[in-house]
């Protein structure tokens, strides 16, 4: 069977690889790979699957945690926003996820939680996010309450970084000075690091590293290539030439007749557009790999549908495979195209993109997810 176009290509070899590179870069912590956003655009459970090797996940919401589960993911699993009523705090007890605390009305609702006992937490500190955590001057008497109630063994402590892409940062330097200076001498266990923080501020990494988009196969600074990082891309976005078109010079194409032909003009139409996730904002010079050779997208990105030049590639027929973003053509660069970042570039892959095992042997067909 044909494979519907666009299709996101995962190749979890890749994946596999990026986790490799994570132990490499930080030997000494655990893994909690974060596949929130259904696994940053790529599919949760068979990014889960294949992330076997991980010593945990994390994922934003309790239902993305029991989706996990129910997947018959047996690792730890940490809620990265916590539970916020009686009913998800149940939910947490028996799926055996791992909220973070973050504020004092999860502890009320703690104390009043007779099956609590059970229950492991991940202790949030805002270290100068200013986001979800626990104010410094609160996080000593909130850990001796969850200590009380859940006992010592269960709390890990945590806190995010604000700016940790960027080098030499203060404000990385006052947030790890802040975190090591009210969890100093206590035996819980630690974790700080995102992907950039894992890259770049080892003093960071401690127990558990929690990366997300380098798993990916994506570079979280702005200006470095996932390559130089030692990064492969996990997914690459693909589609097909569907229709081609003469223009004559002076003509205009697409809505708003956003682009006049600059000379007599060949152009492929291909299947993809804002409904898919291909971002509507592109810069004028942005372009598509045709067969493997850049063409530049010409006027509007529409729906379903983007028009680029192939005046320069005679070769290209209907049927001709384009390669959107990934392999050969970062993501990062289209995002910064975009104006955004590749995360959002990511997560927005529309439901209707099937998701497609790249097969190890090339010759053999391709699964749909
Ligand atoms: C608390 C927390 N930890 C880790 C991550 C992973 O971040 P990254 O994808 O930059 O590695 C996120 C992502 O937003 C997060 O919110």
């Amino acid at each position: 069977m044909t494979v519907q176009c666009p299709y996101a290509l995962l190749d979890l070899d890749a994946l596999r690889a990026n986790l490799a590179r994570v132990r490499v870069l930080a030997p000494r912590s655990k893994v909690l790979a974060v596949v929130k956003a259904n696994a940053y655009g790529h599919g949760l459970e068979e990014i889960a699957h294949a992330l076997r090797a991980a010593d945990g996940f994390a994922v934003a919401r309790v239902e993305e945690a029991i989706a996990l589960r129910r997947a018959h993911v047996l690792q730890r699993i940490v809620v990265l926003s916590g539970f916020w009523d009686s009913d998800q705090l149940t939910a947490c007890i028996h799926f055996r996820l791992e909220p973070v605390i973050h504020n004092l009305a999860q502890i009320e609702l703690l104390a009043n939680c007779s099956g609590a006992k059970s229950l492991r937490v991940w202790l949030k500190l805002d270290s100068g996010m200013h986001r979800l955590g626990l104010a410094p001057e609160e996080f000593p008497q909130v850990l001796a309450q969850v200590t009380s109630l859940l006992g010592p063994r269960a709390v890990t402590l945590m806190t995010h970084l604000a700016c940790a892409d960027e080098f030499g940062d203060c404000t990385t330097q006052a947030q790890l000075a802040l975190f090591e200076r009210l969890t100093a001498g206590l035996e819980a266990e630690r974790s700080i690091a995102n992907s950039a923080a894992i890259l770049a501020w080892p003093r960071a990494h401690a127990d558990w590293v929690r990366p997300g988009l380098m798993l990916y196969g994506v570079s979280p600074f702005a200006g470095r290539q996932a390559q130089e990082l030692g990064l492969t891309p996990v997914m690459t976005l693909k589609s097909r030439v569907i229709a081609l078109k003469a223009v004559a010079k002076g003509e205009a194409v697409g809505y708003g007749r956003g682009w006049t032909a600059p000379r007599p003009s060949r152009l492929g139409i291909v299947a993809a557009g804002y409904g898919d996730g291909y971002p509507r904002e592109v810069a004028l010079d942005t372009k598509v790999l045709v067969e493997g050779q850049p063409a530049p997208v010409v006027g509007r990105v529409s729906m379903d549908l983007i028009s680029v030049d192939l005046t320069d590639l005679p070769q290209v027929r209907i049927g001709s495979e384009v390669t959107l973003w990934g392999e050969g053509l970062p993501v990062e660069h289209l995002a910064c195209q975009a104006g955004t970042i590749p995360y959002t570039l990511l997560c927005r892959v529309a439901a209707r993109v099937p998701r497609v095992i790249k097969q190890v042997n090339r010759d053999a067909r391709q699964s749909c997810l």
